[in-house]
């Protein structure tokens, strides 16, 4: 797909494999520019709101427009498509209206929600919550980077004022209904042995932070009798996850980022954060509470303490299932999937007519660089696109 192409050189991460790209750092600045110059060129107009996210828009901006879109950023060693195919569709998708003459009734707008993976500031969907007040400004404005910075703090050296996130009524007003092509992120199309789905359901989720603090100390001078060693609770923590999430109907947990303090080979940490990910039809919060019990528990054995922090949460969403028949009725009867991964449109569901559209993900493969799509089924998807909004906006 041309517009993945073009930016396929940005944000690369040597390190890791894949892609790393952040909000406010230099490769999302980047993919911002490229989306600003990409709009103006199919003459959209472009304006950026007061949480950071980017509209561009095909005639006036709202009450009632049809708007699609995604997000650029990624997590850390993220694939090239989850975010960016949703953004790329929706430009091709304008751009094949424009050809065909297509003459949108309602306003119609892309829009790039910012920090949507939360790998800087750890809470995904973060324009998304912002712009519904599904967060506290003053909440969002102290979270923290894995650097110690705040967002406040990035959001001015981004040249954006802190003081003006929260709540958007005008953004929120202008929002007629919501579309957000994704990447598929399981297998679910390569049963189905078909190209395009429309979304059904999101797992509820929500992130937690364990936080185990015991005595740092010297790895070799001290007794294993006399250690309060943070990082036992801590991988006892990882196993209790596991089994809880088996042990639920569904559901899924997940340690992918554990950070001892300070982190030296020779030294009994003095503290260990464990960044749990949690997902469950229903009771992801009744699995984390399960697990803090133990938690608590194995830190007690190691007379060691545990601080658990809920970071985010999103209950189960299910789409507007009115707007799920129409797409479906105008993409001849795509299947229906539901999805264990995040979206913006999940936060946008609460209030507004929200859909999505997946494409095939031949790996099955996601939040890796092994995620792909095929060409065929970029343009399959980015066609399918086009044929929703030509519906809901003529
Ligand atoms: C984001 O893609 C998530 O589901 O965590
Ligand atoms: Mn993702
Ligand atoms: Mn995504
Ligand atoms: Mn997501």
């Amino acid at each position: 797909m041309s517009g993945l192409n073009a930016i396929a050189g940005i944000g690369a991460d040597q390190r890791r494999g894949g892609y790393s790209r952040h909000v406010f750092d230099d490769a999302e600045r980047h993919l911002r520019e490229w989306f600003v110059e990409q709009a103006q060129n199919r003459g959209l107009a472009v304006e950026t709101d007061a949480n950071t996210n980017i509209w561009a828009w095909w005639g006036q901006p709202g009450p009632g427009a049809v708007v699609t879109g995604s997000h650029l950023d990624s997590v850390p060693g993220g694939g090239a498509f989850d975010g960016p195919l949703g953004v790329v569709s929706a430009l091709e998708a304008v751009e094949l209206l424009r050809e065909r003459g297509f003459q949108p009734r309602t306003p119609l707008a892309v829009v790039v929600f910012a920090e949507e993976e939360g790998g800087r500031f750890g809470v995904p969907c973060l324009g998304s919550r912002l712009m519904t007040g599904t967060i506290h400004p003053d909440h969002a404005r102290n979270l923290r980077d894995p650097d110690g910075g705040t967002l406040a703090e990035a959001m001015r050296s981004f040249g954006a004022d802190p003081a003006r996130i929260g709540r958007d009524e005008t953004a929120l007003v202008r929002i007629g209904t919501f579309v957000e092509l994704h990447v598929e992120q399981g297998k679910g199309l390569i049963d189905l042995d078909r190209p395009v789905a429309v979304a059904d359901s999101i797992l509820g989720h929500g992130r937690w932070r364990f936080r185990f603090s015991g005595q740092g100390n010297h790895a070799g001078a001290t007794l294993i009798d006399d250690r309060n060693d943070p990082m036992l609770p801590a991988a006892q923590l990882v196993l209790a996850a596991r089994r809880t999430a088996a042990a639920t109907p569904d559901g899924r947990a997940t340690v992918g980022r554990l950070v001892p303090t300070p982190g030296g080979t020779n030294v009994i940490a003095s503290t260990v954060d464990v960044h749990l990910d949690a997902r469950a039809p229903s009771g992801a919060r009744s699995m984390v509470d399960d697990i803090a019990g133990r938690a608590r528990e194995f830190a007690a054995q190691e007379g060691c303490q545990v601080e658990v922090v809920e970071e985010s949460f999103g209950d189960t969403v299910h789409f507007d299932p009115a707007l799920r028949d129409r797409l479906r009725g105008v993409l001849d009867d795509v299947p229906v999937l539901p999805t264990g991964a995040g979206h913006d449109a999940g936060v946008l569901a609460a209030e507004k007519p929200t859909a999505m559209l997946f494409v095939r993900n031949p790996t099955g493969i996601s939040h890796a660089p092994e995620e792909h799509a095929t060409a065929e089924d970029c343009e399959e998807g980015s066609h399918a696109l086009a044929r929703v909004l030509a519906d809901l906006a003529g």
